[in-house]
């Protein structure tokens, strides 16, 4: 099999991987805190490392990561419809890998395949035991359908977190800058508990979290990548600023500030990898 067909094989997997960690991590928000809320969050991590698995794969192979988010299955009015939703979104995994398997002859992407169907095995019964779980503790959905100016504040930083997200991770896979990949991994890495902290508050004051984004930046030149990224940081940390001083919620304006004051270092430490690069090019 050429080198094309490969990269399009695993941009498939890796577009499905990014709708299961959505998909699950909306679920295990919408439950709030529980045993149950926390270990799809731990299968949704372990997601994100098959992300990065088959996106270092790709661009080994010569290949881009694809942004493109897998189909997801978000219907379902009861915790357990949901989990139902979860064991076929495995069922697909499953099926999908084993045929990629087959289909491609190199040991090693072979190799990292069967590691990954293997966890979506070990996922699938959980999922089904979930699915038991939910029914019989009357598992719910604690969202409510607040719509104010704060749910629309936090559903704001959500978007531009999950925007980061995509947008570091992609460049930490196209940067062969070493240093730089690295602080964009342990900055994607923070973005990620950011998004679940906005989400946890939304559940908390009765809102929705919407996991959903905005246009990532493609730069593949690493001072255009930090110049965006410093933009993007200014930027974030000055509505949160605004947001923390606007509210009247301690814990909201704790949140807030401690979301603003991360932003501000990101920024700075974006500014700091410029500026060596810079000197450099
Ligand atoms: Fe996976
Ligand atoms: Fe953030
Ligand atoms: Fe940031």
């Amino acid at each position: 099999m050429d080198k094309d067909r490969i990269i399009a094989l695993l941009n498939q997997d890796l577009g499905d991987e990014h709708g299961a960690i959505i998909q699950y991590l909306t679920h295990a928000y919408a439950m709030g805190e529980g045993e149950m809320a926390c270990e799809i969050e731990a299968t949704a991590r372990e997601e994100m490392r098959h992300l990065d698995w088959l996106a270092e794969t790709i661009v080994e192979l010569g290949g881009v990561p694809s942004l493109k988010r897998g189909k997801m299955r978000m219907s379902g009015e009861s915790v357990a419809k949901w989990m139902g939703n979860d064991v076929l979104l495995e069922e697909g995994a499953i099926n999908q890998y084993k045929e990629h398997i087959e289909l491609i002859d190199d040991p090693k992407i072979k190799r990292v395949l069967k590691r990954i169907l293997s966890d979506e095995e070990s996922h699938h019964g959980d999922f089904q035991h979930f699915v038991d779980k939910a029914e019989r503790e009357g598992a719910k959905d604690i969202r409510g359908n607040r719509m104010d100016r704060v749910v629309q504040t936090l559903n704001w930083g959500i978007e531009h977190e999950y925007t980061v997200i995509l947008q570091y991770l992609f460049q930490s896979y196209m940067t062969t800058n070493k240093e730089v990949k690295k602080e964009l991994e342990d900055q994607a890495i923070n973005e990620m508990q950011h998004l679940g902290w906005l989400a946890e508050k939304l559940v908390n004051i009765s809102g929705n979290p919407r996991i959903e984004h905005t246009e990532v930046d493609q730069s593949t030149k690493v001072a255009d990548m930090l110049r965006a990224d410093i933009k993007i940081e200014q930027e974030v940390a000055d509505e949160y600023d605004r947001a923390a001083k606007e509210t009247a919620d301690p814990d909201l304006k704790k949140l807030l500030l401690r979301l603003r004051d991360h932003e501000i270092y990101h920024a700075d430490v974006f500014s700091a990898l410029l500026k060596e690069e810079e000197r450099q090019g």
